[in-house]
């Protein structure tokens, strides 16, 4: 996945400055980055109380109800991203190649009145550090770090931080 990502930066910037005006002619390396997002959300849980009674499917929720939406269990839905367990760009990737449209089932920012203010700064610069980075320096997980437990144990209900991994490092040009 990196090799193509790596490809598809140079392709387009080469080793030049990243410019958001052509992130459009890198849908890889961005749905890489959204899969990124859907698998291995920063919020696992998002709270919400209801103001008024509601129904929701079966359920009536009288006004006050405490409702967590499980980010979790959106982006692990196998309806919307089929093998959810596995970590494929093309999750996010139409037939065609190019980013799928929004999906439903991400949620990574949340949705509604309260969607994170800063999706769109957060997006923007997450691609231009990603895109420098991988143009910079080629990452290689060390060998003995491979087939650790990625969960942290540090992760708690609404949060679930991955543990650190040991990478090397290398430079892409001497
Ligand atoms: C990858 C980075 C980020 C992720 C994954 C993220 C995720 C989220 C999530 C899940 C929520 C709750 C949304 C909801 O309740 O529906 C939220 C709220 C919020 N985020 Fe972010 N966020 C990110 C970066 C940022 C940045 C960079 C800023 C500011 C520049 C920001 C500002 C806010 C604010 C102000 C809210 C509260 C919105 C409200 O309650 O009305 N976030 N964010």
């Amino acid at each position: 996945m990196q090799a193509r990502c790596y490809e598809e930066i140079q392709s387009v910037f080469g080793d030049s400055t990243p410019r958001l005006s052509e992130r459009h002619l890198l849908p890889y390396t961005d749905a890489f980055l959204h899969e990124v997002m859907r698998f291995w959300a920063l919020l696992s849980l998002i709270p919400r109380e209801c103001y008024e009674d509601c129904q929701l499917g079966n359920y009536l929720l009288p006004k006050g109800t405490q409702v967590m939406l499980s980010i979790y269990r959106c982006h692990y839905d196998p309806t919307v991203f089929p093998e959810p367990t596995q970590f494929k760009p093309e999750h996010f990737l139409t037939d065609e190649g190019q980013l799928a449209p929004h999906k439903r089932g991400f949620l990574s920012f949340g949705a509604g009145t309260r969607v994170c203010l800063g999706e769109s700064i957060a997006k923007k610069v997450t691609f231009l550090i990603t895109v420098m980075l991988v143009q910079a320096f080629e990452f290689v997980h060390c060998p003995e770090d491979k087939g650790v437990d990625p969960f942290s144990e540090n992760s708690n209900l609404i949060a679930a931080l991955p543990r650190r991994s040991k990478v090397r490092v290398l430079p892409r040009k001497a």
